[in-house]
């Protein structure tokens, strides 16, 4: 007979129950509208896949209402639009690109591929956007030294507009192009104005992570005609008018195609609504986690009015009690996906001979930034799992 201490040992162990994953929480995904499949079934039904035909230009008409801007280009992405945006200022080996150190890559890679030597300049604490009054003192001093850039590409982040109507008049007094790089900073505004407006040209993107995604796709805008019918021109190849393909200079496929035009044309009528869902997140977070120590929140600036595109805080390790990439690493583990802070360019290894003017907030930046789950299409219960997950990690 076995006693009850053999059962223990000789009984297979009831199996546990195996405690099902919480179902992950991203950082950005694409927000649907439902009309999404409309617009592409009226594009297939135009009889149109190519980047050409009604959708692709309604798509255009559309955001031009949207940015503000008199003529826009839908293209195959962001960084093709930034790519376009330096051909059609005719950038080159020998030019100077200056951009801000606090953002991605795309924003100057283009620039750099094209021959350009970049120049990173230091962001503002109180927007980590351009800093707009070193910008003024670097101009000076390139101006007496005979060294002006080329193109100055000012860049929105986390959805906050950089100080156009600072950086604009500058460039303007030293004769160099600004080139606005606003792939995170549609539905944003600066002193009233959409994000890019007040730039030379402004690029737009639409990637799966964008306040507005097409599924992939780019715009690039500009009040100048000449600008944009040049672009659209390189974005095609550069074909000239002639029944042959004829070519004076060589262009790029970069055009938008007609069924991703449909999903962004389904989705930038509610612009609007995904600003307004983005900054109720924002204040949500703000509300739940204020009485946490070590935690501070993106500052708004005091020239325009943010989208938030994404959420992002800064920790400070000693009073929150891990820095931001123990708190990732926490979040992770429990299926709650966030980004550290954009790695300073002039930190980049592609850039290591490139000159930077200050830096150190964008490197401050990079070593206690983090980004939260921003989607706008986030329920409030996925968004309380997150702020419980951070209140948890600061109790340690
Ligand atoms: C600041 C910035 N610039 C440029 C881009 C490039 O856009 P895309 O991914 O559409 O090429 C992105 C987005 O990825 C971005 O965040």
């Amino acid at each position: 007979m076995l006693s009850s201490a053999h059962a223990v040992r000789i009984l297979p162990k009831p199996p546990k129950r195996a405690r099902e994953a919480p179902a992950p929480i991203l950082l950005s995904p694409p927000h649907l509208t439902g009309r999404e499949k409309v617009e592409i079934e009226a594009s297939l039904a135009s009889g149109w896949l190519a980047p050409a035909g009604p959708t692709p230009r309604a798509f255009e008409l559309a955001l031009a209402k949207a940015t503000g801007f008199d003529h826009v280009l839908g293209v195959a992405s962001g960084t093709a639009a930034l790519t376009l945006a330096f051909r059609v200022l005719e950038i080159g080996p020998g030019d100077e690109v200056w951009a801000p150190s606090f953002t991605f890559i795309a924003s100057i890679a283009p620039a750099v591929q094209l021959g350009a030597r970049p120049r990173f300049l230091d962001v503002c604490p109180g927007s980590w956007t351009l800093d707009a009054a070193l910008l003024a003192t670097e101009l000076r001093a390139a101006a007496r030294q005979g060294r002006l850039p080329k193109a100055v590409v000012a860049v929105d982040i986390y959805g906050q507009c950089a100080a156009l109507h600072e950086i604009a008049p500058l460039c303007a007094e030293f004769g160099v192009a600004l080139i606005s790089d606003s792939a995170e900073g549609l539905g944003a505004t600066q002193a009233g104005l959409p994000a890019g407006k007040g730039a030379l040209l402004a690029a737009f993107s639409f990637n799966g992570n964008k306040i507005i995604t097409a599924g992939g796709g780019g715009a690039l805008a500009s009040d100048n005609a000449m600008l944009i019918a040049r672009a659209r021109a390189l974005a095609d190849q550069a074909k000239t008018p002639a029944p042959h393909y004829e070519h004076q200079t060589t262009g790029y496929s970069f055009g938008l195609s007609s069924l991703l035009a449909a999903v962004g044309l389904a989705q930038l009528p509610k612009l609007a609504d995904r600003v307004a869902r983005r900054r109720a997140i924002f204040a949500r977070y703000q509300e739940g986690l204020e009485d946490l120590l070590g935690i501070s929140f993106m500052p708004e600036a005091a020239w325009g009015r943010a989208s938030r595109w994404l959420t992002a805080m800064l920790i400070d390790p000693a009073s929150f009690g891990m820095d931001a990439d123990g708190l990732r690493r926490i979040l992770a583990a429990e299926g709650i996906e966030t980004r550290p802070a954009f790695k300073p360019l002039h930190m980049q290894p592609a850039f290591r001979d490139a000159p930077s003017m200050g830096g150190a907030v964008a490197e401050a930046l990079f070593a206690r930034g983090i980004c939260l789950p921003s989607g706008s299409g986030m329920a409030p219960e996925a968004q309380y799992r997150v702020i419980r997950a951070i209140c948890a990690a600061a109790r340690g």
